[in-house]
């Protein structure tokens, strides 16, 4: 288990995973994001979880499906959801509602949406009647395991997933991962929108 380094504020948890074999990831939108995620993933690891990936960003799902046995392009994004129960969402956030009122989600699925700025609240509605919602905030860092991803809430599912890319960082309320994703956002070229 890595323990991490950087000072937290007051409220905050922190902690890495344990690890487990979960049935495998998708993921809606496989731009930069997902591809560092998914390297990090397959690093040095000889058990890699399987991944789904929607058709959309066709270079990058091709190459990461040319390298890692493990990751599969679908032939839709409905597909992904039919494929997996853990979805991670990594659109543009100006598409989310679009690309989400096309799908059809089940209250099996945990959803990890990574578009910065669009609130819990949305989600819950654009995602209804998916279990569980979470905001993450990975890094491109993931792909040599090197991420801290803010989550919030806290969420096993998430836990499990990013402690293989990193470690994780769970803020006491949705407006500090809303900080968190401001600060970050300079400098991994992705703005946010208010949501
Ligand atoms: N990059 C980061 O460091 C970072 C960090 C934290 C959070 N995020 C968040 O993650 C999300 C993705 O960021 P990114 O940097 O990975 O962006 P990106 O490289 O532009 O990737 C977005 C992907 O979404 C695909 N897409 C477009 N329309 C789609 C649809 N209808 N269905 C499925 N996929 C579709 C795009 O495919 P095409 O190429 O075919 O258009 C592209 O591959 C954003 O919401 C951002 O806020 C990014």
């Amino acid at each position: 288990m890595r323990q991490l380094s950087l000072p937290s504020e007051s409220g905050d948890q922190r902690s890495s995973p344990p690890r487990s074999s979960p049935a495998g990831y998708g993921f809606v939108g496989a731009g930069e994001i997902t591809a560092a995620i998914v390297e990090g993933l397959n690093a040095d690891v000889a058990d890699p979880p399987a991944v789904f990936l929607s058709p959309r960003g066709r270079s990058i799902g091709r190459e990461l499906a040319s390298r890692f046995p493990n990751v599969q392009v679908c032939d839709s994004n409905q597909d992904v959801l039919e494929n997996a129960t853990s979805i991670v969402l990594a659109v543009r956030p100006l598409i989310a509602r679009a690309v989400l009122a096309e799908l059809s989600f089940r209250p099996q699925h945990v959803v990890m949406s990574a578009m910065a700025g669009v609130r819990l609240e949305r989600l819950r509605d654009w995602t209804s009647p998916a279990g569980r919602i979470v905001r993450v905030i990975p890094l491109p860092q993931a792909a040599r395991g090197q991420s801290l991803t803010a989550m919030y809430p806290d969420s096993a599912v998430a836990r499990e997933l990013f402690g293989r890319v990193g470690d994780v960082l769970v803020p006491s309320k949705e407006e500090t991962l809303d900080a968190f994703s401001a600060a970050c956002s300079t400098w991994c070229g992705v703005p946010s929108i208010g949501y």
